[in-house]
């Protein structure tokens, strides 16, 4: 392979922002340093001083395949991702069929093999009844086990308290939980259908899946991990009231151990509130629901201090003519990934992060969290994953979507950053106008 050498790069990376060139070899980083000379016949990309990044890792994503493909796919989707900057994903098991037991594993990451433009993990989904799956899982074919502890798209509630009792006390992966009471949200949504009928207004949404219903099992969660002492990590927190939960501080502490109990928030409760589904609807109808602009706030505050560990996308595509639908049969979930690290950007320009905490969150975290190997940094030996960014500002528009559903909740906003080129384990995916090359995604391995 032919080694690319990217020069006067701005690059930020475990906390630090450094000028340096970066030389790729083999589908690695082969060097960091400065005055790096080209090699005759070696590739020299000029930088100019933009700002270089690993390639973010995306740890909650669903890409629809198997069985929901008029949706979306693991072609279609991962090109969003690596449009977007982000160059790994771990994909959920509420596919149809779900994810439950080895083979399912094993067929999804058959299916992503050559087709994924970006390096690829699959969850193992829980069920009410697939334990001994859980507790045969090889922790080095799935970066989790995911549990929804709230019912969401696919029907994959476990509510059984004794199957969720073994689940935490067995799982030999870290666990991955959808915090929402499914009781609560059910009681409340039938006083919304008494009220309304299916026509129930979309800004009534966070008021059915509650804040409570969030807070209530988010509770169970955490004790259950206390009691058993297993690693989880809390998806999609979107309130406020849940943070007080979670311990503050990094997610490996200065003594060098690893949190147990980890935080997550996503984009979308960062860029969006209550007051956004009068413009939006549907478009932004998803489970955690989004909610107050107070919440919002303070989840950015979480982001910065340290209380929330991880940035994700919950990338949760549906076609506009199922939003269309009256509220009761709109199914819950948007289109994140191609402009979900250029909406985090944005909060660094507007002052509220820094680059280094984005890239904390949205690529070191889910490295240190799942184990990831050799990937998730700017370090010598580790894969080329990289994105350049461009400060030139440009605005969404719908026939820019890659995602297969063909729109974004973003259309018609402005962001003050671009993705100007993305590389995938050496190789150069998209040059910041279109996708180049073929799927290079490789299989993420575990280093546990
Ligand atoms: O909004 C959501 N959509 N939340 C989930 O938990 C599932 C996801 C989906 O798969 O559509």
């Amino acid at each position: 392979m032919s080694s690319t050498l990217i020069v006067n790069a701005r690059l930020v990376n475990e906390g630090r922002e450094f000028d340096a060139d970066l030389r790729i070899e083999d589908g690695l980083i082969a060097k960091i340093g400065t005055g790096l000379g080209a090699r005759s016949g070696e590739r020299v990309v000029d930088a100019a001083g933009r700002r270089l990044l690993p390639g973010m890792i995306d740890d909650q994503v669903h890409f629809r395949e198997p069985g929901m493909e008029h949706k979306a796919d693991i072609a279609t989707e991962s090109a969003a991702a690596v449009a977007g900057g982000l160059t790994s994903f771990m994909d959920m098991p509420n596919t149809s069929p779900p994810t439950l037991g080895p083979d399912a594993l094993e067929d999804k990451y058959a299916r992503a093999q050559g087709r994924a433009w970006g390096n690829f993990g699959f969850y193992l989904g829980a069920s009410n009844d697939n334990l001994e799956a859980i507790r045969r899982l090889d922790p080095l074919s799935a970066p989790g086990v995911k549990v929804f502890m709230g019912a969401s798209t696919g029907n994959m509630l476990v509510d059984d308290p004794e199957v969720l009792d073994n689940i935490f006390r067995d799982v030999p992966t870290p666990i991955i939980t959808h915090c929402e009471d499914t009781p609560m949200i059910d009681a409340e949504l039938a006083r919304y259908r008494a009220k309304y009928g299916d026509d129930i207004p979309a800004a009534c949404h966070p008021d059915i899946r509650s804040r409570e219903a969030c807070m209530k099992s988010t509770q169970l969660a955490l004790s259950l991990a206390r009691r058993h002492g297993t690693r989880l990590h809390v998806l999609h927190i979107s309130t406020a009231d849940e943070l007080a939960l979670f311990e503050a501080g990094p997610l490996i502490r200065a003594d060098g151990t690893r949190k147990q109990i980890t935080a997550e928030t996503c984009i979308h409760f960062l860029r969006f509130d209550r007051a956004d589904y009068a413009s939006l609807g549907h478009l932004i109808k998803c489970n955690p629901a989004i909610k107050d602009a107070s919440d919002r706030e303070a989840l950015i505050r979480a982001v910065a201090d340290d209380v929330i560990d991880v940035l994700a996308t919950d990338h949760a595509p549906h076609l506009l003519e199922e939003k269309a639908r009256a509220y009761t049969g709109a199914p819950s979930g948007l289109p994140l990934v191609q402009y979900a690290l250029v909406a985090a950007l944005e909060l660094v320009y507007e002052g509220r992060l820094t680059t280094s905490q984005v890239v904390q969150k949205f690529a070191h975290a889910p490295a240190q969290l799942f184990d990831v190997a050799g990937r998730g940094y700017l370090r010598e030996g580790y894969a080329a994953d990289l994105v350049l960014i461009d400060d030139t500002p440009f605005t969404v528009r719908r026939e820019d979507v890659l995602s297969k559903c063909g729109w974004s909740p973003f259309e018609g906003r402005t962001f003050h950053s671009r993705i100007a080129a993305t590389w995938v384990n050496g190789v150069l995916a998209w040059d910041g106008e279109q996708l180049v090359g073929s799927p290079n995604g490789q299989r993420l391995m575990f280093d546990r």
